[in-house]
């Protein structure tokens, strides 16, 4: 779906003093990109993070994941929710997504529980809401839903006391999925990879996020920008990622995610890669991220 999704006339309450030159000025982006990426004291739990960029294939699956095995082995009871009717997060934490009684389809369009959907996964700590197929007629079919864009928020809300982190991981799109991702959060991570238009991508997100923001979700903002696929060889890699901190400054993660061929073999053996390759480098990344992101040393 295009970016026209994201109607400033939505069916949603505006908030009540929206700051609507935000939508239209890019440099706007300052307000919701104060603040750092990590920090070094415990974040508050519950958190429900998004893990989303438009551009498809740049490891916003993976990152969604990996970080929530890694924050299940650290003790946090963490949940991720395959909002893609790719459904490769499902596949990749060894769920046949044929065999299910409930998926985020019916969370959706029918409004079942998302605690009626979840299963666990190999391992402890952590659960995933899984997608089937089905949930791309949903794009379609919510459209002339009540709420359409804050379903999943509605599941996301009831379900909160439950778990210390919930990652959402949204599909490459600006559709009704995404926004009802978007809708559901507090805070997005979004996953870069360093290539040539990874920035226009990029600043097209936040002025979407921004959009979101005014419109949808005043409590949204960005909690990192994270650097992955990242091969340190390259001057490309290194040109981009200065580009990007530059742009974002403290908001891009300290740690990067290096290109990992361990890390693109683990999904077709349906396992996270802290079982697949526990000290593969891809395996330490994210475990290294996980502790940046939860504020843990
Ligand atoms: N750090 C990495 N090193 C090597 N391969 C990676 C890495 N991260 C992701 N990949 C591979 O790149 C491909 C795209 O990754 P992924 O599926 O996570 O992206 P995505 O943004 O979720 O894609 P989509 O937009 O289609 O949902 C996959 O084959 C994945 O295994
Ligand atoms: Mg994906």
């Amino acid at each position: 779906m295009s970016d026209s999704a994201i109607d400033p006339a939505m069916d949603v309450p505006a908030p009540d003093q929206p700051d609507t030159s935000a939508a239209t000025n890019p440099e706007a982006d300052a307000e919701f990109l104060d603040g750092e990426a990590s920090s070094t004291s415990p974040r508050p739990t519950p958190r429900v993070i998004a893990i989303a960029n438009q551009k498809g294939g740049v490891g916003k699956t993976t990152t969604a994941i990996n970080l929530g095995a890694a924050l299940a082995e650290l003790g946090f009871r963490t949940l991720v929710v395959d909002l893609d009717p790719q459904g490769n997060a499902t596949t990749g934490l060894g769920i046949n997504p044929t065999s299910l009684d409930g998926t985020t389809y019916e969370v959706l369009i029918d409004g079942l529980g998302l605690e009626d959907c979840v299963e666990p996964t190999e391992v402890r700590n952590l659960y995933l809401a899984p997608a089937s197929r089905d949930l791309a007629g949903a794009e379609v079919e919510l459209v002339p839903m009540m709420s359409r864009e804050t379903r999943l928020k509605r599941a996301v809300d009831a379900v909160l006391d439950d778990y210390d982190y919930i990652l959402v991981d949204c599909p490459p799109s600006l559709g009704l999925l995404t926004l009802n991702g978007l809708a559901a959060v507090s805070e997005v991570i979004v996953p870069v990879q360093c290539e040539y238009f990874a920035l226009e991508g990029v600043a097209l997100l936040s002025n979407n996020i921004e959009l979101v923001r005014t419109n949808l979700n005043p409590s949204l903002e960005i909690t990192g920008v994270l650097l992955v696929m990242y091969d340190s060889r390259t001057k490309l890699a290194d040109q981009v990622a200065a580009e990007i901190q530059g742009h974002f400054g403290s908001k891009v993660f300290r740690n990067k995610i290096p290109r990992n061929v361990r890390l693109s073999e683990a999904p077709s053996h349906g396992q996270p890669i802290t079982v697949f390759d526990s000290s593969s480098r891809g395996a330490v990344a994210y475990r290294e991220l996980a502790r940046e992101v939860a504020g843990v040393s």
